[in-house]
Formats: structure tokens, C-alpha cells, sequence
């Protein structure tokens, strides 16, 4: 059987996995929690989810963000109903969290458009809008940088396409399977006067 981690039992110590594999998400393209499903309400009340890429984790103020295109399905999703669930599943770790908030969209915003490589804001410079009907396969670039990266100058169209949506978390749900018993908690997300406060407990897995 399996060796227990650490945080098996513990309140505090599932909390500190939690942010730590969160913050390694951001920066580690190989960890399980590089990505996750964003799910959504669309205008006829139905869910609707999909995967982002984590681009952020302010543990401070206990924001996770993601960028994506404003013209996008999501987006408009968003601006109707801010209220969003993130899922993240680890399969190594066998970790699973369930990460509930309100979303704010930054449009055009610079300092993370700044950050991104040509190759990464070309993704924003397509002449129609993601999800638009097409008569023929298509990728949705111009002919200039179907194959090619774009250079600096060319990909300054993008940034009015450029959105990154930061999430407030309210509550954070955890599920850790194991064959010696499985472990669930929920952490709540309490602010006062900027100030964060998290409370946890255990569920029944
Ligand atoms: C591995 C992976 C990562 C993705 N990352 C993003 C992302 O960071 N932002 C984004 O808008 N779409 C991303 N997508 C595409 C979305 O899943 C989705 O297909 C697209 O954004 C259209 O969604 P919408 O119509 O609900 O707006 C990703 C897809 C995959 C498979």
C-alpha cells in the first residue's frame, strides 16, 4: 500500500499542498495543475466548461487567473454571470480540488500581454472570432503568420483581443483518493477589509 503524505490528516498542511501546487501550476508546464476546466452558466441557465491554461496565483489575495480572447463564447458567458467553478485534477497526486469564485475581466490588459512571446499573442490576431462558423478548415490566422511567428509589430492587433480574467476564490474543495480511505475538505475563503481569512473541514469523501 501507498505511503500517507503528510497532509493525510491535517487541516493546515492540505492547505499549504493546496497553494503549493497551485503556485507550481503557474510556473510548471508538466504538473498536473498547469491546466484546469473553467465552467460556466450560459445564457440559457446550461453549464458549459472547458480547459484554460493557469497563468497566475496571487495567494494574498487568493486569485487565480487565465487569459483568453474577449471575443470569445466564455467571455460574453462572463460578462452575464461572473460566477465561475475551476476544477483541477492531479493524476499522480491523485489530488482533485473544486475551486469556486467570481470573475473580473481585464481587457487589453498590458502587463500580462507584455509577458506572452509573438508566438503565444499570435494566438489573438485570428480575422474572426473564435467559435464563428467557417466554410473551409481553417486556423483563422492571416496568410502572413498562418505557419510563421509574427513579429512585435504585427502582433500589436492583438492586444484589443487580449483579456486576462482573474477569479476570486471563495471556496476551495478538496478530495485526495487514497486506498487506506479517501479525504475531502472545503476551505472557505473569508475577506474582511483585504484581509483573508480561511476556515476548513472535513467532508465525507
Ligand atoms: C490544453 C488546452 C489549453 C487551453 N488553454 C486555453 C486558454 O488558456 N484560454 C482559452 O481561452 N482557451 C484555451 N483553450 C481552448 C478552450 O478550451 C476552448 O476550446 C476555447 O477557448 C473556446 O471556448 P469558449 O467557446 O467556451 O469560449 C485550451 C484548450 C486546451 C485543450
Amino acid at each position: 500500500m501507498k505511503q500517507l503524505p503528510n497532509y493525510y490528516d491535517d487541516l493546515d498542511l492540505t492547505l499549504k499542498e493546496i497553494l503549493g501546487l497551485i503556485e507550481r501550476g503557474v510556473k510548471d508546464r508538466k504538473s498536473g495543475f498547469h491546466n484546469f476546466v473553467l465552467a460556466t452558466s450560459s445564457f440559457e441557465n446550461e453549464p458549459d466548461a472547458r480547459t484554460v491554461v493557469l497563468r497566475g496565483f496571487d495567494s494574498k489575495k487568493m486569485e487565480i487567473s487565465f487569459h483568453s480572447d474577449l471575443r470569445s463564447h466564455k467571455i460574453s458567458q462572463l460578462n452575464e454571470n461572473k460566477s465561475v467553478c475551476l476544477v483541477f485534477y492531479d493524476e499522480k497526486k491523485k489530488i482533485q480540488l473544486r475551486i469556486r469564485g467570481k470573475s473580473n475581466i481585464n481587457k487589453s490588459f498590458h502587463e500580462a500581454w507584455n509577458k506572452l512571446t509573438n508566438w503565444s499573442k499570435r494566438c489573438y490576431l485570428t480575422e474572426s472570432p473564435p467559435g464563428q462558423e467557417s466554410e473551409k478548415p481553417s486556423s483563422g490566422f492571416p496568410k502572413e503568420f498562418a505557419v510563421d511567428t509574427p513579429t512585435l509589430e504585427q502582433t500589436k492587433d492583438g492586444l484589443k483581443n487580449f483579456g486576462q480574467i482573474r477569479v476570486s476564490i471563495s471556496e476551495i474543495e478538496w478530495l485526495f483518493l487514497a486506498s487506506q480511505g479517501h479525504r475531502r475538505a472545503l476551505f472557505d475563503v473569508i475577506e474582511t477589509n483585504g484581509n483573508y481569512l480561511i476556515e476548513g473541514k472535513w467532508l465525507i469523501p
